[in-house]
This record gives structure tokens, sequence and C-alpha cells, in this order.
């Protein structure tokens, strides 16, 4: 999550004379003075590992017994994590992988676990993850000009010479998936078929609970993984951990257990993403700060929350394609001559054939327009139930699920991208 830059508004009236410099020095010394609320910032951003991992035992003891026979060089299943966003899998597959390194170096086995993140460029292409393994060997690799064959075999040949136990912890794979298609991990573990001393076990990390079902049969059956689902955090787990992240983030009492306890009941709605709430405390902090306080109140909290709500929905109608965004406006138009109740999908395609018209999109059939309000309920931007009745048959009836305060600056974002 990025956090918002402030833009650069001249406090001074047109025509207003400036008859004294500003000295930017009592600026700074009011910084340091008001600088009450943050001890570490840091600790809040989602990179920040902490020293601790609460309320995950069972998933650490899941992994790590999993993991163990690696130790005698015996081959393990390979994995599939699955868990909403902010579940802690990262953080968990991580430390589990961390603790083997550390166990494998200590009883000089060759066993490497190595976690690489999918969603990052250098990752996402086979050539790029094959080329990035080959350089943790020390084999040089050209940015392209080899073929990807040639990189495997390369690879192939030094770790069976240094009898190594590679295990690749994959986070986000279905961003390599994406990419690269999932030949990747089918040939990976085909290369097991050419090591005669060293072995591949894959562990992938990912918020897609269908992704095996997404797999090509003959890549589902090679990895054949045992499944690891991460439940989303209930309220009182999450305040757990919030408290002990706040006490490293905060001074003391700027942040009562009232408003601790508001945001985790506020996340664990949304199948409790610990991201999102470490960013409503960061922003919610810095608003505190900005406006001069020495505590969060819970009004800080809800500001920070429409704030980050207007955020995440501003991003997500910005990157949807034009079709979308005039399906959402339709939805929107619908919704405000009914004092935004609820809508069906008739009525919306009806405003639809008329705005495709004004943009000059092509029109799309009723099937398809119920396929994009089908993925904007998926994003959670409108709630949906089947119907099946109306004019074009099976109906769905449709709620706007972002908060009203956003509803006039998503028309206008629509409007401005579709003019
Ligand atoms: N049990 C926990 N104890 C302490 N901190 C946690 C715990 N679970 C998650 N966190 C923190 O929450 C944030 C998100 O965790 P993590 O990155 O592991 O989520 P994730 O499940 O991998 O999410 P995504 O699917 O979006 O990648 C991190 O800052 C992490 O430190
Ligand atoms: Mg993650």
């Amino acid at each position: 999550m990025e956090s918002f830059q402030p833009v650069f508004e001249s406090s001074a009236k047109p025509g207003e004379l400036e008859n004294k410099t500003l000295d930017p020095k009592s600026i700074f010394d009011e910084f340091l003075t008001n600088k009450r609320v943050f001890k570490n910032k840091e600790v809040l951003s989602s990179a920040f590992v902490p020293d601790a991992i609460t309320h995950r035992n069972g998933e650490i003891e899941f992994l790590s017994k999993i993991m163990a026979p690696s130790l005698l060089f015996e081959r393990i299943s390979n994995v599939l994590v699955y868990g909403f966003s902010g579940t802690g899998k990262s953080l968990v597959t991580k430390y589990v992988g961390k603790r083997l390194a550390s166990s494998a170096e200590e009883k000089n086995v060759n066993v490497l676990p190595i976690y690489m993140n999918c969603r990052l460029e250098n990752n996402n292409t086979e050539y790029r993850l094959i080329a990035n393994l080959c350089g943790i060997f020390n084999i040089n690799v050209p940015e392209s000009g080899l073929s990807v064959n040639s990189l495997y075999k390369r690879l192939v040949k030094i770790i069976d010479a240094e009898n190594k136990y590679l295990i690749l912890i994959l986070d986000e794979i279905e961003k390599l998936i994406q990419h690269a298609g999932d030949g990747v991990i089918y040939s990976l573990l085909r290369l097991n078929e050419s090591l005669k001393h060293a072995k591949i076990s894959v562990i992938g990390i990912s918020n897609n609970i269908d992704l095996k079902s997404t797999l090509d049969q003959r890549v589902r059956s090679s990895l054949n993984p045992v499944e690891l689902i991460f439940k989303p955090y209930n309220a009182d787990e999450i305040y757990d951990i919030l408290e002990v992240r706040s006490k490293e983030a905060f001074y003391d009492n700027v942040i009562t257990e009232g408003v601790l306890r508001k945001c985790a009941a506020f996340v664990a709605q949304e199948h409790g993403d610990i991201r999102k709430a470490l960013d409503l405390l960061k922003v919610a902090g810095e608003t505190a700060q900005q406006r001069g306080l020495s505590t969060i109140s819970e009004e800080n909290l809800d500001t920070a929350a429409d704030s980050l709500e207007q955020n995440i929905t501003e991003g997500m109608i910005k990157s949807m394609t034009k079709q979308s965004k005039c399906v959402l406006l339709s939805i929107i138009s619908v919704a405000r001559t009914k004092r935004m109740g609820k809508v069906y999908s008739g009525e919306v395609y009806d405003a639809y054939l008329k705005l495709s018209d004004k943009f000059a999109l092509k029109k799309l059939t009723f099937r398809r327009v119920s396929d994009l309000i089908a993925d904007m309920d998926y994003n959670s931007l409108v709630m949906s139930r089947i119907k099946s009745h109306g004019r074009y048959g099976r109906t769905r009836e449709l709620n706007i699920a972002f908060s009203p305060s956003i509803i006039n600056k998503a028309e206008l974002i629509i409007k401005d991208e579709l003019n």
C-alpha cells in the first residue's frame, strides 16, 4: 500500500503580500516537538518482519513436519499454501524456511530453501526465474540469448555436482503461472528425473484457493501437493497481533485498547487482513500527528478507514477496462434513480446500451455484461444475488458495495476516462 503524497497548495491568498521570508526551522522544530505519536513507523509496514508470530503455531507445525524429512535428504511432499491476503502465509512460510536452513547448516545437510516472490518482475518469467536460480549457484547467465533448456541443463549440472536439495518457495505463484504458464512448475519438477543426487521440491503460496483446479492435469499430478489453508484471523487474534506491533510502533498511551479493538473488529469483517489493519493504524497515526494530537482517537481510525477504502476503490476502478467502467457507470446511474437502492441487471443493461452508444463502445451482450458484473462482485465493488426472473432471463439483483461518499468521485473518474 502506498502512503499518500501530499499535493502542494499554497496557503497564501492571491495578491497577498509576503513581507517576511518563512524560516523552515520553525516548522522543523514544531514537527520535532509534535513527534509524539510514532516511536517507529517502520514497524507498521508490511515488509517489517516481527520477532514473534502469534496464533499460527498449528500452521508452523504442519509445515515443519512436512519439511523435516529433507534434513535426512528424503524427498518431501510439494505443498500449496492458500489463504486470503494478509493472513500470514508469506511470514510463516519464510519463517519455517529460514529455520530449516539454519537446522540444515547446523547438521551439515545440503538442504537449501530458496524463497522467490513471483510478483516481482525479475521472477515472473520462466527464463528470469531459472536464471535467478542459476545466479544463486554463481552460474553466469546473460539477460537473454540462451535457451531456457540450456539454463535448465546448467542448473541440473551444478546442483547435482553440489548434491543439493532445493526447496523452492514460490510466493504468489499465480503470478508466475499467469505470465509464464503452469508448464514452468512441471519443468522444474521434471528436473528430478535428470538429477542423480540432488532433489527439488516446490512450496507454492497463493491467495487463489482454486489454484489447483486451474492447473493442467499433468502439472497437477506431478505437483501432487499437500494443501494448507490459512484461515482468516478472528477479531481477538487480530487484536493480539496488533497489540504487539503497536507497542513497538507508538509511544506509550498513544493508542488505547478500545481503538485497537475497533481496528481489529473492523478488519475481522474483511477476512482478517493484517496488512490492512497495519495500514489503518499507520494512517490513523499520521492523521493524529498532523492534527497535533498525542493520542489516536476512534474518529482518526474512521477517517483512516474512509481514505484507505477510497484509495483502494479508486485504484480498482482506474484499472478496469472501458467496458467494465461503462457497466459500473450504468449501475451507478440506475441506483441513483432508486436512491441507491437495489437494482436489477436488466435495468442496468438497458442503461448500458445507452451509455455504450454515448461513449462509442461496442455493445456487449447481456451475458457478457453479467460476467463483468460478476467480476465486480468478486472484487467487492458490488454485491449481487442471482434471481431467476426478468426480461432477459436470469437476472441479478445488485447493490453498490462501496461507501456512498465515494460514489460521486467514482462517477467522475469513470466519465473522465470514457470521454
Ligand atoms: N501471526 C502473525 N503475527 C504477527 N504478524 C503477522 C501475523 N500474521 C501476519 N502478520 C503480519 O501481517 C502482514 C501480512 O502478512 P503476510 O505478508 O505474511 O500475509 P500473506 O498471507 O502473505 O498475504 P498476501 O496473500 O497478500 O501475500 C505482515 O506485516 C506480517 O508481518
Ligand atoms: Mg504474501
